[in-house]
């Protein structure tokens, strides 16, 4: 008979996984390149808007994952510590975790935080910080970058994980 227990968290988990990594995708391949082809009142009038929604969906649906994550977890191992910790299944799972968190750790401080400086900036009347400005669009886009990538590394340990055990 099929868990719905498990297979609603499974859902939800999966859902806002997608959520995440891929509004961090869109992110990297999309916005990042078209925002600079467009003339620069335009786009930072883009940005202006873009920001304040992004810097709260990204956070929420990566809490989202990780919450659902962990819960799935725990499910699945039915709550007990030796397959929780004594077993591959349940190390592969719990290195994700901490690797989860640390990616929203990362995120929310380095990217947020410079997404945050940036719209300041955005929001003066006659901004003549430009230089700041360009490297904290280029610390936000380093951070997308390698929020992404370990995004990834751990869809590939999840992908593992429904396979291997
Ligand atoms: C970037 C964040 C994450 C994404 C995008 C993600 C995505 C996924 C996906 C796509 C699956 C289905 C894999 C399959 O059945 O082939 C899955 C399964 C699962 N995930 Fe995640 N996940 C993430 C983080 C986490 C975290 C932090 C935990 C907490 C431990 C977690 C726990 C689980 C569990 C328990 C399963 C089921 C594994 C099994 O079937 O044996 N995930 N995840």
């Amino acid at each position: 008979m099929v868990d719905l227990v498990a297979l609603t968290l499974r859902y939800l988990h999966i859902a806002f996984g997608i959520a995440w990594i891929g509004g961090l995708a869109y992110g990297v391949g999309v916005l990042r390149l078209a925002l600079p082809r467009a003339d620069p009142p335009a786009s930072q009038g883009v940005l202006r808007h873009l920001i304040p929604i992004a810097i709260r969906y990204i956070p929420f649906a990566a809490v989202m994952t990780i919450l659902f994550g962990a819960v799935l977890y725990l499910y699945m191992g039915v709550f007990d510590p030796t397959i929780l910790l004594g077993s591959i299944w349940g190390l592969l799972l719990l290195s994700s975790l901490l690797l989860a968190l640390g990616t929203f750790a990362y995120g929310t401080v380095w990217g947020i935080g410079s997404a945050k400086k940036f719209l300041t900036h955005l929001e003066e009347e006659a901004c003549d910080h430009r230089d700041v400005v360009v490297g904290l669009q280029r610390r936000f886009n380093r951070v997308q970058i390698g929020a992404l990538v370990l995004g990834l590394i751990i869809i590939g340990i999840m992908v593992y994980v429904g396979q291997a055990f």
